[in-house]
């Protein structure tokens, strides 16, 4: 006997890999918890997919003046208020709490 792949079949299966995967979810047998990490697998994923926006958001973005020393100089504020607390920065150590994190942020030195 062979089984015959039809349309209403394919959708069927389609809906019936759906449904199991939001009982699957609903189930709460996946663990999400962040002090695990990712799969190397999702981590590299999610990277890959972050990395690709930002290449692709600043292809349409630029600075209102690239040689404006105004603008390095704010921009080195900008970091040290927003940013060096978990990243650190030249002679400054990230907050002992987000040298903790998981993920931890990449320091800059
Ligand atoms: C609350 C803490 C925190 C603050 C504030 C913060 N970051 Fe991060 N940042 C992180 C963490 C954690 C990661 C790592 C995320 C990961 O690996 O998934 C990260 C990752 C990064 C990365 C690396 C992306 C890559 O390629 O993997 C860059 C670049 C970055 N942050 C820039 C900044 C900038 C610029 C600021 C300030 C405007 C900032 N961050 C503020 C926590 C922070």
């Amino acid at each position: 006997m062979t089984i015959r792949i039809t349309w209403a079949r394919a959708i069927a299966a389609i809906v019936a890999l759906a449904l199991a995967g939001l009982l699957f979810a609903w189930s709460g047998v996946f663990n999400i918890a962040a002090s695990s990490g990712h799969w190397k697998i999702t981590d590299w994923f999610l990277h890959w997919t972050m990395r690709n926006s930002v290449r692709t958001h600043a292809a349409f973005t630029a600075p209102d003046d690239p040689k404006a020393k105004q603008g390095l100089v704010s921009a080195a504020g900008l970091f040290r208020a927003s940013c060096a607390s978990c990243h650190g920065a030249p002679g400054v150590r990230p907050l002992p709490v987000m040298q903790a994190a998981t993920p931890s942020p990449p320091i800059s030195r």
